[in-house]
């Protein structure tokens, strides 16, 4: 710890050239449900701890749909934080308005390219230099469900298939559960869909819809059959899903009013602040269809170009914080997701950070570990974007057929 300090005040010394006193850190984050919080607050001691004041910049709605509109109008204004929780390819696009900072000076004094699996140091790049810090690897594609309501509804064992899956959410809807608990916008529903096309489809067509983006798998007949699944899906939600943020459909689960939720591992971040146990109370196990497969979403904070050097020393000392055993523990404990730090210490972990650490290396190494394209981290954002409107469009519109979805769909792949 004291090691680590002393180094990012060198480092400072290099980032700033000149001497370095603590400093205000402004955070832009969307990390406001209870886990959320809770995590987020690790950093904030940690940054305190160090002398910094931490300026909370927390704009709400999961994904961070919101957070990204607010963040263009700051740095639009000229006044960006210090930091901002960026990923994927939206990366790249900051690095090239030469927005961002540049982290070598720690990334190289640190060794993060031999502390990260290189496909997560490869996004964190821009033109060979770090240009930001990463904090986690979430998985997507999870089912997570109340061990009780399983319980009730006389389902013995968690679905595998899709098939197994609509056979025990009809069983929980005649126990009198609402099958399965979810939030209502844009977000969300990509986020549901995005699990049932790689269970209908499989990887390579995951891989060509929405990585290469392939006509062809936008337009085909997996894509129809994803699609058609996603409409049965809607029929074991509750109607008052509409405009519900993902959190509250968690607590849906949590309070033994819903049976299912499809949702990546931010959602156990909830189970567990509620104080409630993996393998007892709840849970977890891949998607159905889902076995053998990962898609990763992995957080991460941007620096913003500042001028001060007690400003740059901040930002230097959050960058080494983050990238700190101590914090990737505690942090990773508490939101849900694993380490993105290798060769880290997993006791504390519980089950379900063991499958989820197990399955992200096990499928690295078969072609299952795919990146998700409904947090981000598949595509540029405005295609994302574009598509994830017509997945909704399709999810609120009974009327729409899968064809004129899957047309949209190829129109808003092709979003420049
Ligand atoms: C982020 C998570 C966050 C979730 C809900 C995801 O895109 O990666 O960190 O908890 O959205 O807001």
């Amino acid at each position: 710890m004291l090691k680590l300090s002393k180094l990012a005040t060198a480092v400072a010394f290099v980032v700033a050239g000149t001497s370095a006193v603590a400093g205000e850190v402004e955070v832009l984050h969307w990390w406001t449900s209870g886990g959320e919080a809770k995590s987020v607050s690790e950093l904030k001691t940690i940054m305190q701890s160090k002398g910094h004041t931490w300026k909370d910049f927390a704009v709400a709605g999961g994904g961070g749909d919101n957070a990204m509109t607010v963040l263009k109008s700051r740095v639009v204004a000229g006044n960006p934080p210090a930091a901002a929780q960026i990923k994927g390819p939206a990366l790249q696009e900051w690095a090239s308005e030469g927005v961002l900072a540049n982290l070598d000076p720690i990334a190289k004094a640190e060794k993060w390219d031999s502390l990260l699996p290189k496909a997560v140091s490869d996004v964190m790049k821009y033109k060979g230099n770090y240009i930001a810090v990463p904090v986690n690897v979430h998985r997507v594609n999870w089912l997570w469900a109340n061990a009780a309501v399983l319980k009730k509804s006389g389902v013995a064992d968690m679905p595998k298939t899709w098939n197994d899956f609509f056979a025990a959410a009809d069983k929980i809807k005649k126990a009198g559960f609402i099958p399965v608990a979810t939030g209502g916008n844009a977000w969300n529903d990509f986020t549901n869909f995005e699990p049932v096309a790689l269970g209908v489809g499989g990887v390579k067509f995951y891989n060509d819809a929405f990585v290469k983006l392939d006509p062809k798998a936008l337009n085909g007949a997996a894509m129809k059959k994803s699609l058609e699944t996603f409409r049965k899906l809607k029929g074991y939600t509750d109607a008052g899903a509409v405009g519900r943020d993902w959190n509250i459909a968690t607590a849906m689960v949590i309070q033994e009013k819903a049976g299912f939720q499809l949702m990546g591992d931010w959602a156990k971040g909830e189970f567990v602040a509620a104080g409630k146990v993996p393998g007892k109370d709840f849970l977890c196990a891949a998607a159905p269809g889902n076995a053998g497969t990962y898609t990763f979403n992995v957080d991460s904070f941007a620096m913003f170009k500042l001028k001060e050097a007690a400003a740059q020393k901040a930002q230097a000392d959050l960058g080494v914080a983050i990238m700190s055993t101590e914090f990737q523990e505690v942090f990773n404990l508490n939101k849900g997701s694993i380490p993105v730090r290798l060769n880290m210490n997993m006791d504390k972990f519980d089950e379900c950070a063991k499958l989820s650490a197990k399955d992200f290396v096990d499928t690295a190494k078969s072609g299952g570990l795919v990146p998700s394209v409904s947090q981000d981290m598949a595509l540029k954002p405005a295609q994302t974007g574009a598509m994830k409107d017509v997945i909704s469009q399709f999810w609120n519109d009974d009327k729409m057929t899968p064809e004129t979805a899957m047309k949209n769909l190829v129109k808003a792949a092709a979003t420049k």
